[in-house]
């Protein structure tokens, strides 16, 4: 896609009188592909490309604000910090920054706290600018701080993970986890721009690289099966972390993302099956205590329970099960569920997947898969699901 080149001093948003679809410049030099959020005026590119951060450019086209405040964690202000820094410093003048404690467990509201504390000791006004620089939680926190400071201002996702790239990022889902359940506090806030610089994600581990396979491989059985193939043939080089393999699947999930958010931007139906896996994830995320598994490994090891419990209803047959497991198990992950309860681990796990935002009346709705490229979104048997348990705990 062709991007404009210059565009006029852009004005705050107070001065616009509202929200603008933000445009993207084309940093000089880069080959940057942009993926579009269709929402109206809340509408919103996702720049992807290698070296952005750095480049004035990637922001060029964002409104002025009063405050730029950014958000990001102990681990990934080392290491990309500086390139953010200087992307910013053509834009903006002065910039705080917080850096919140790295991890899920802190995906709560003690450390959204922290975020809405800068924001006031720096007195922040409505016309403020939050930058979120990390992974899905980093970018979940920030923008449901942006969803809720001073009843909503504008952010920005700068994902530095390969899942909040092809996922968490996109569709304006933000919130922190409760004890008794995970994301299940949170608003829907569309951010003005997203970032996706490819280069961030050489320093990743490869443990979480894997972790966000799981979510790109999700996009295959849910969708589009050509995309499945495409990463059976092409899963060596995700790995290996080339860059035109990664630009491909970003931008391909991005896409995917993009259709089913703009036909259901807040989860009335079709969004839902975005959630392929999550149902069983989350519980053995919260089960294990927050942390313990990566949530791409739960969603990996959880599309595997819910393509079982699909070939059980008849959705699909043993093959496409098989195919899945290889191609979960190539992506580095888990393909068995861990035991959460040595007693009743099918009853833990029931109680757990109840408390899940698609249960409806303490009836636990999955997404299945109803025949290979098509999810569907609908309840099972306690019976059937415990055998799907028993069958996918640890140990083999
Ligand atoms: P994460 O944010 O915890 O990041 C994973 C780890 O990688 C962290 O330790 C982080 O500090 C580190 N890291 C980040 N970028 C790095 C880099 N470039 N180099 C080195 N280390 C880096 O986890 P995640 O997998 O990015 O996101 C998971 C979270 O996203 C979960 O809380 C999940 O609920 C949420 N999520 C939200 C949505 C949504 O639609 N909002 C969708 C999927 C997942
Ligand atoms: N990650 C699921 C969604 O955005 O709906």
């Amino acid at each position: 896609m062709s991007l404009p080149i210059s565009h006029p001093e852009p004005k705050s948003l107070a001065e616009q009188g509202g929200r603008k679809p933000v445009s993207i410049p084309a940093p000089e030099g880069t080959a940057v592909q942009t993926v579009s959020i269709a929402l109206g005026e809340r509408s919103y590119p996702i720049a992807i490309g290698a070296g952005l951060l750095a480049m004035p450019g990637s922001f060029a086209g964002l409104p002025s604000a009063s405050s730029v405040v950014v958000v990001t964690n102990s681990t990934v202000e080392p290491l990309h910090g500086a390139a953010l820094r200087a992307g910013l410093a053509g834009r903006y003048a002065k910039v705080h920054w917080v850096v919140l404690p790295d991890g899920e467990e802190y995906k709560t509201s003690a450390t959204l706290n922290l975020i809405f504390d800068a924001l006031l000791s720096n007195a922040c006004d409505r016309n403020t600018l939050l930058f979120a620089l990390g992974g899905g939680v980093v970018g979940d926190m920030t923008g449901f701080a942006a969803a809720c400071y001073m009843r909503g201002v504008p952010f920005v996702q700068v994902p530095t993970t390969l899942l909040a790239q092809v996922d968490s990022s996109v569709g304006g889902k933000t919130g922190i986890n409760h004890p008794l359940g995970k994301n299940m506090i949170g608003a829907f806030h569309q951010p003005l721009l997203v970032v996706c610089d490819l280069a961030s994600l050489d320093t990743l581990p490869a443990r979480e690289l894997s972790a966000g396979l799981a979510e790109v491989i999700k996009y295959g059985p849910i969708h589009d099966m050509g995309f499945m193939e495409w990463l059976e043939a092409h899963m060596d080089a995700l790995r290996a972390r080339d860059r035109d393999a990664l630009a491909h699947a970003v931008r391909r999930c991005c896409e995917i993302k993009a259709e089913v958010v703009a036909q259901d931007e807040r989860e009335s139906g079709l969004r839902a099956i975005l959630n392929f896996g999550h149902t069983f994830g989350h519980a053995m995320e919260a089960g294990m205590g927050y942390g313990v598994w990566l949530h791409g490994e739960g969603v990996g090891a959880g599309m595997l329970m819910a393509a079982e419990l699909s070939r059980r209803l008849g959705l699909v047959d043993a093959a496409f099960c098989a195919r899945l497991r290889v191609l979960v198990q190539r992506a580095g992950l888990p393909v068995r569920a861990p035991v959460l309860d040595e007693r009743d681990n099918a009853g833990r796990y029931l109680e757990w997947m109840r408390v899940d935002k698609k249960s409806q009346a303490g009836e636990i709705r999955f997404v299945l898969i109803d025949g290979p490229g098509k999810a569907v979104v609908r309840s099972a048997p306690d019976a059937l699901v415990r055998e799907v348990i028993d069958a996918c705990c640890a140990p083999a």
